[in-house]
């Protein structure tokens, strides 16, 4: 039945083909790392002056030891994650993989796929292409890393950096920023980490590429 040849085709076509190129599956993984490490060295960091008293996080979910010990992990791993997040960025815009993948995103999409998702009935059958949800919620984690990085360089450089301090409206300010942009990124890796769990074949591409 030439429509049983049509399905097996397409479904070999789909196990062949290469989802995530080899490119941003070193990138996604090593932005992984680097985000997980910069979150663990940064609560060991605010623990020495924290912004919010009731916000507390204990040593065994910290990284270092001791401030001293947090900043070494905090200042040798943000270079890896800047320099992998700016060659992610240059790689996806330079072969349009960035727009691809991600645009046209519309506000319309985006309801429609929330009430889909909200009723359970969002289909993940192609982890070739992300529906609405997905594109909006790479895009606003892409642009919360840009924020945590700028808002951790205003405080690093503060005094060098007046321009990009006054953005942030000042220092104490800027570290304000960082904590809340550093809260999206949490809250975006935990649903991030539960919606893989949900469909493990997209777990597979991000790894072996199909
Ligand atoms: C905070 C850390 C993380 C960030 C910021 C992050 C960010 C992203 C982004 C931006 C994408 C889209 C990449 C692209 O197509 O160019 C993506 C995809 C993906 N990530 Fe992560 N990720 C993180 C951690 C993880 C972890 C720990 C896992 C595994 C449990 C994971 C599994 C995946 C998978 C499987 C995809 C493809 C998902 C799909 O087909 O929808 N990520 N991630």
């Amino acid at each position: 039945m030439p429509s049983t040849f049509n399905t097996v085709d397409s479904e070999v076509a789909l196990t062949h083909t290469t989802i995530h190129p080899v490119w941003v599956r070193i990138f996604h993984w090593i932005n992984a790392a680097a985000v997980i490490a910069m979150c663990l060295s940064g609560w060991q960091v605010y623990e020495a002056s924290p912004i919010f008293l009731a916000i507390r996080f204990p040593a065994s979910i910290a990284l270092g030891g001791w401030l001293g010990g947090a900043l070494l992990w905090h200042f040798a791993v943000m270079w890896i994650l800047v320099a992998n997040f700016v060659a992610y960025l240059t790689l996806g815009v330079v072969t349009a993989r960035l727009r691809k993948k991600f645009f046209p995103l519309g506000l319309r999409a985006i309801a429609s796929d929330l009430v889909a998702a909200l009723r359970g009935k969002l289909s993940h059958g192609d982890v070739s292409q992300y529906n609405a949800i997905q594109k909006l919620a790479y895009l606003v984690v892409i642009a919360d890393i840009g924020i945590v990085v700028l808002s951790g360089l205003a405080i690093w450089k503060s005094v060098q950096l007046p321009l990009l301090r006054t953005l942030m409206g000042g220092y104490d300010n800027a570290r304000i920023v960082h904590f809340f942009a550093i809260s999206v990124l949490v809250g975006f890796f935990a649903i991030h980490v539960v919606m893989v769990a949900l469909v493990p074949r997209s777990l597979l591409a991000m790894i072996r590429g199909r």
